[in-house]
């Protein structure tokens, strides 16, 4: 069976990356982008999540997020995020262990579950960010207010401080998750069509430095091909209660 080979290949590894993607929150309840039920088969992209949609209808955009956000705070991680956090402590412990997380998700559920060392590529739902001076604060109320807040410091409008389609990932974020990538011996994609770019190149980064691909989703995508292990399942269905099946090394 399948997941056998999971924990096999888990036992063996020392530098464990993971990205994940909409698909490991699904089973929480919140929608994925490009599914049959996906947010951008019932939504534009270019009309709710650009620089300019926002530029053109700041209104639109931030119902839309507040929206997003009222879905978001009635979810609650599952077990795909908490066996996350559960390979966290075991590679921890790993004498020359190492683990990290890189997730495209703002929607804070990682954080939530209670993984430490996690890379935001696509920002956060839970900070704004001005459009004017780019200060940046968390703010957790929901529901939103019907318009977007103007910054206290250069009263320009502030906005969600997610990434945008046109939008380039934050530098420092890009720089580390590559850095991982690089490193890993054993990378875990979960949850993501691999279709948006830069992050869809990370795990063919672990590739070509050696380490070796798995992929959990429960539909095949461009990485599937180069998968040394593609298991075709649900996130929670395939992770929950991962840890205490890892045999010892
Ligand atoms: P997508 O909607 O493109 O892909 C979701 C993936 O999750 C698909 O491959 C599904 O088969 C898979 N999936 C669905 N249910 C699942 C489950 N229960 N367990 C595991 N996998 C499941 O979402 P992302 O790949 O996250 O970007 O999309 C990438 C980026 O595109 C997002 O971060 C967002 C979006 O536009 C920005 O907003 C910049």
């Amino acid at each position: 069976m399948e997941t056998t080979d999971l924990e096999a290949f888990l036992s063996r590894a020392k530098a464990l990356c993971v990205l994940t993607g909409s698909g490991i929150s699904q089973e929480s309840g919140i929608p994925t982008f490009r599914g049959n039920d996906g947010l951008w088969k019932q939504y534009r992209a270019e009309v709710l999540a650009t620089p300019g949609a926002f530029a053109r209808d700041p209104k639109l955009v931030w119902e839309w997020y507040a929206w997003r956000r009222e879905i978001i705070h009635r979810a609650q991680p599952n077990a795909a995020h908490q066996a996350l956090v559960e390979l966290e402590a075991e590679f921890s412990a790993r004498p020359g262990g190492r683990f990290a997380l890189l997730t495209q998700n703002v929607d804070g559920l990682h954080e939530r579950a209670g993984t430490g060392n996690l890379i935001r590529l696509h920002g956060d739902i839970w900070r704004l960010r001005c459009t004017g001076c780019g200060a940046e604060r968390q703010d957790y109320s929901v529901p939103l207010d019907r318009l977007p807040p103007h910054c206290s410091f250069c009263f320009s409008l502030l906005r969600p401080a997610v990434v945008w389609f046109g939008e380039s990932l934050p530098q420092e974020e890009w720089a580390r998750a590559a850095d991982v990538s690089a490193s890993a011996d054993l990378f875990l994609v979960i949850g993501t069509s691999a279709l948006v770019q830069p992050a869809a190149s990370l795990p063919l980064l672990a590739k070509q430095n050696g380490g070796l691909l798995i992929e959990i989703n429960p539909a095949p995508t461009p990485l599937s091909g180069l998968a040394d292990l593609a298991i075709r399942g649900k996130a929670a269905e395939v992770l929950g209660g991962l840890s205490s099946r890892i045999p010892d090394a």
